[in-house]
């Protein structure tokens, strides 16, 4: 599914950006271009990244 509709990045693309270490917003900014346009899916970006940290941890547990 799509986060940032503004670079069609979609929430999988930020769980594997998360995977290979880009652990927060500004490094899916800098990975994707993710909430480097309009910004209304900061919010959203900051969300699947929590998730994808959650997941991230909770593997390495
Ligand atoms: S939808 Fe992500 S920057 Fe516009």
């Amino acid at each position: 599914m799509y986060v940032c509709i503004c670079h069609a990045v979609t929430d999988e693309q930020i769980h594997d950006a998360v995977a290979d270490g880009a652990d927060d917003l500004h490094a899916i900014q800098s990975h994707l271009g993710a909430a480097t346009g309009c910004g209304t899916c900061a919010e959203y970006a900051q969300k699947v990244i929590d998730e994808a940290l959650a997941k991230k941890l909770s593997y390495a547990a």
